[in-house]
């Protein structure tokens, strides 16, 4: 049984206000509050982004969901006899995190996940202090992340194999050039939504924790009036606009306050997972996406 949905993230920051003024005037998402940390909402959930107060940038954690309890119990005892060392989280971190109950975990790369079960909602509906019209969530989660990886082949395995996903698209990117760069893989997953890519995988590190995360908005103007916004605060454009090869997506690149990017992004493909057969793309976009990494 497979995971469903990317459901939030746990970001830390020694800076809670530059994340709050980030999140709403940039981001265009609804702070909320409670017990000193900041909750971001994208939608009908009490929270999709959790940024807690600390004394550092890192991105802290995913949190992937199975559908129901039945299947997360499936999905931890396969964890546990594989020798994966699950860690429960108490009823009032659940509570916390608006889920009814989650383990903690740590992919072969390090990178730390909450796997729980539980969509708890509140009813508030979700207004965007920037004006965005809705964010792109649902039954496809909350976006994806692209996590660092320099175990890939065994970081692919364990989402493969342990937490049910199916490869999308595979890819190298050759950052250095020339005849003898050998290149570095990536690693497109899906989960058990429709979204192209929940996690994907690149064989780097990152200092921050997460190569970057993607939130979807329904239309072009969305992306582009985010655009203006992000110009407007004098945020890093770290890629320009331009459209993936893999999911289609057309979307930019920008820089959070906590060092890593989020793609901002529309449009990105559905497949039928049914009868999909997974690619291998040669070329990381149709156009656009012109990387500037300084900043
Ligand atoms: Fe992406």
């Amino acid at each position: 049984m497979a995971i469903r949905l990317l459901a939030y993230v746990v970001i830390d920051t020694a800076d809670v206000e530059a994340w709050r003024a980030y999140g709403e005037r940039v981001l265009g998402m609804q702070a909320t509050e409670r017990e000193g940390d900041l909750r971001l909402r994208m939608d009908e959930r009490p929270f999709r982004m959790l940024i807690r107060k600390s004394d550092g940038e890192r991105f802290h954690a995913a949190g992937l969901v199975y559908p129901d309890k039945a299947a997360f119990d499936r999905g931890i005892a396969g964890l546990r006899d594989a020798g994966v060392a699950v860690e429960p989280a108490s009823e009032a971190e659940a509570k916390d995190r608006h889920v009814v109950e989650f383990v903690r975990c740590i992919d072969p790369s390090g990178n730390r996940l909450e796997i729980g079960w539980g969509r708890v909602v509140d009813g508030a509906p979700f207004v965007s202090p920037a004006g965005v019209s809705e964010f792109v969530t649902g039954e496809m989660g909350m976006g994806h992340v692209v996590f660092p990886a320099t175990k890939l082949a065994e970081t692919r395995a364990f989402y493969v194999e342990l937490l049910g996903f199916g490869d999308s698209d595979e890819m190298r990117v050759y950052m250095q050039g020339g005849p003898d760069d050998p290149g570095l893989g990536m690693h497109f997953l899906h989960c058990d939504n429709p979204r192209h890519h929940t996690v994907a995988l690149a064989e780097f590190p990152v200092p921050s924790g997460l190569v970057h995360m993607m939130v979807e908005v329904p239309g072009l103007d969305d992306v582009g009036r985010a655009l203006d916004r992000a110009k407007a605060a004098n945020v890093h454009i770290s890629s320009s606009l331009g459209r993936h090869m893999n999911d289609k997506m057309v979307s930019f690149y920008m820089r959070t306050p906590g060092g890593f990017d989020i793609e901002y992004g529309f449009g990105g493909i559905r497949p039928d997972w049914n009868s999909f057969t997974p690619t291998i793309s040669i070329k990381e976009d149709e156009w656009g996406h012109q990387w500037d990494f300084g900043g």
